[in-house]
């Protein structure tokens, strides 16, 4: 079976969820929309991408500016089985609407409330809850980082508690509306930040608190991440459960990973589309056992972790393929090292 897929919304996600279907052997890329003409639909028409207007406005703009589009989002809804929503913060409420007039099932990304689904989606830690269902949430990038992270030291060793501190990237490298900043900004000052329940929504029997802030850059976040083990463990024991998780990476300071940029090096230097980082990378050297409490430093590119996870979200709404058959073709097809 070929799942037919169109992608809402082409920016930072929607691009790379995009180029990621096409190299799905079971997906078929249908098109994807666009709201202003810019480069990237004229990059988008050089690849072959099928482009749709997101409205009748849209649709004038790009007609008038020279760009091939089939239509609008209307039209593109009636051709695929799923949508990805790639659209901004907090659009999902009204193109929830559009999707379920048309009837095709929908993945949201994590500037998404939980409620607007019911399901949150990391592929490793909750495939089977999205298996059939009309509608997902894959959670935002830190969520995600932090799940895989937080769930594979639980399945070895027990996780009574976990607390993070977790230094955010500014803004994306393409997006000069909210940056440069000078400044480590609070996000928010008020304790602690949404993170902790974000990630509940996907683990609920973990226990969680987290705060958060801004940082001058725009390569990955940063998490502090401890973890107060219910088994007595070592740092071998940590570091083993985290090298057997699908979808991390252990990386060394003494091999030269000092910085998120030597992480976005790494990616550069595989050749990775975009320089796309799709693990969550922990620091082994930071991995530290102190009385039951384990301590890590846990990077995320924030453009890249979630790209898998819609790609499976996909599959599992389409039904018909397993967590482990799913999860094995996206590796295969994004050069992730599968376990
Ligand atoms: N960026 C990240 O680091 C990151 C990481 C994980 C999850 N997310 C989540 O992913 C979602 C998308 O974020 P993003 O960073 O990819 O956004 P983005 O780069 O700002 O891109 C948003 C895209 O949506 C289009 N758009 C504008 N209004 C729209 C509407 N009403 N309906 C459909 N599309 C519309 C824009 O079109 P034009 O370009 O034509 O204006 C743009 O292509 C958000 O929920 C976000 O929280 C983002």
């Amino acid at each position: 079976m070929t799942i037919k897929v169109g992608v809402n919304g082409y920016g930072t996600i929607g691009r790379r969820v995009a180029d990621a279907v096409r190299k799905q052997k079971d997906m078929e890329l249908v098109g994807v929309t666009g709201a202003h003409p810019h480069y990237k639909y004229a990059i988008a028409n050089d690849k072959g991408i099928p482009l749709y207007a997101l409205d009748m406005k849209s649709l004038e703009a790009f007609n008038a500016a020279g760009y091939g589009v089939k239509g609008t989002l209307n039209d593109l809804l009636q051709r695929v089985d799923v949508v990805v929503d790639g659209a901004p913060d907090d659009s999902g409420p009204v193109n929830k609407a559009a999707y379920q007039q048309a009837g095709v099932k929908v993945i949201f990304q994590g500037g998404e409330e939980h409620g607007l689904t019911g399901t949150s989606f990391v592929a490793q830690c909750n495939f089977e809850a999205a298996s059939g269902k009309d509608m997902v949430r894959v959670v935002s990038c830190n969520t995600t980082g932090l799940c895989r992270t937080i769930n594979a030291v639980d399945k070895a060793l027990g996780v009574s508690k976990a607390r993070a501190v977790l230094a955010r990237r500014a803004t994306d490298p393409d997006d000069v509306k909210k940056g440069p900043i000078d400044a480590v900004v609070l996000d928010p000052t008020t304790l602690p930040s949404h993170h902790g329940p974000d990630v509940q929504t996907v683990l609920p029997r973990i226990n969680i608190v987290t705060m958060a802030f801004k940082v001058p850059t725009t390569h990955m976040h940063l998490h502090s991440l401890i973890l107060s083990l219910k088994k007595p463990a070592a740092k071998h024991d940590v570091v083993k459960a985290l090298e057997a998780a699908p979808r991390m990476t252990l990386v060394d300071g003494k091999s030269g990973y000092k910085s998120t940029a030597n992480i976005m090096d790494w990616a550069r230097e595989k050749g990775r589309d975009r320089n796309d980082v799709y693990e969550a990378t922990v620091w082994k050297d930071s991995v530290t056992v102190v009385d039951d409490e384990a301590y890590m430093f846990l990077g995320v590119h924030q453009e890249a972790i979630v790209v898998p996870e819609n790609i499976d979200a996909i599959r599992a709404l389409a039904g018909g393929v397993s967590r482990e058959e799913s999860m094995r073709m996206t590796d295969e097809s994004l050069g992730i090292s599968h376990r």
